[in-house]
């Protein structure tokens, strides 16, 4: 599948088929996705493959939606802070490295004929005691990752691109 093809087939998806993904697969996609760029090569961050029983409860515990419910796993995506790259302003990479990472992923796996969901609307201090994450490691985002039960894929609502895309300035009166 061509780039282009892969980022317009790419959706959120909230209901996955009940087919198992082969965690040698899922292991596979996650490893090429570690060819993203990282702010001085640091990838920082750490990625889990959940597919047991006990840690996809753990799961829909931090986030009680019953769709999450459906997918046969879920990656947990931290970020490394103690590995980010610290600009001289003090700001630290560690979640840039892991949303390019996380973008990467999600392409990869639209590649492959599975779908995802960003997830970051979730209980976080639940996950860190759930997963008994240090500080050090902050849970950026639950991406359930599965066959869709649906093959339709839906059309992109986007903002008209002329409210953001600009020449050579960008404009502070519509901010
Ligand atoms: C950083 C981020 C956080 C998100 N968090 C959630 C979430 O907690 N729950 C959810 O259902 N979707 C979540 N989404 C999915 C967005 O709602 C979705 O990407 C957006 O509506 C565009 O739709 P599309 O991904 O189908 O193109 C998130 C997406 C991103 C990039």
């Amino acid at each position: 599948m061509e780039l282009t093809k892969a980022i317009l087939e790419r959706y959120s998806c909230r209901s996955f088929s009940p087919q198992k993904v082969a965690v040698e697969k899922l292991q596979q996609l996650a490893t090429l996705a570690g060819g993203s760029p990282s702010a001085a090569n640091k990838q920082a961050y750490r990625v889990s493959i959940i597919t047991e029983k006990d840690e996809l409860e753990k799961c829909y515990l931090i986030y009680a939606r019953e769709w999450l419910k459906t997918a046969p796993a879920i990656m947990l995506i931290c970020a490394s802070l103690s590995e980010g790259w610290i600009r001289a302003d003090g700001k630290n990479h560690a979640e840039i490295d892991t949303s390019i990472y996380i973008d990467h992923l999600t392409l990869l796996a639209t590649d492959a004929g599975l779908a995802t969901c960003w997830i970051c609307n979730f209980n976080m201090e639940l996950c860190r005691k759930l997963f008994r994450l240090p500080s050090s490691l902050e849970p950026t985002a639950l991406l359930p990752i599965g066959f869709p039960k649906d093959a339709a894929i839906p059309s992109k609502k986007r903002k008209d691109v002329n409210e953001w895309l600009f020449a050579n300035q960008i404009p502070h009166d519509k901010l």
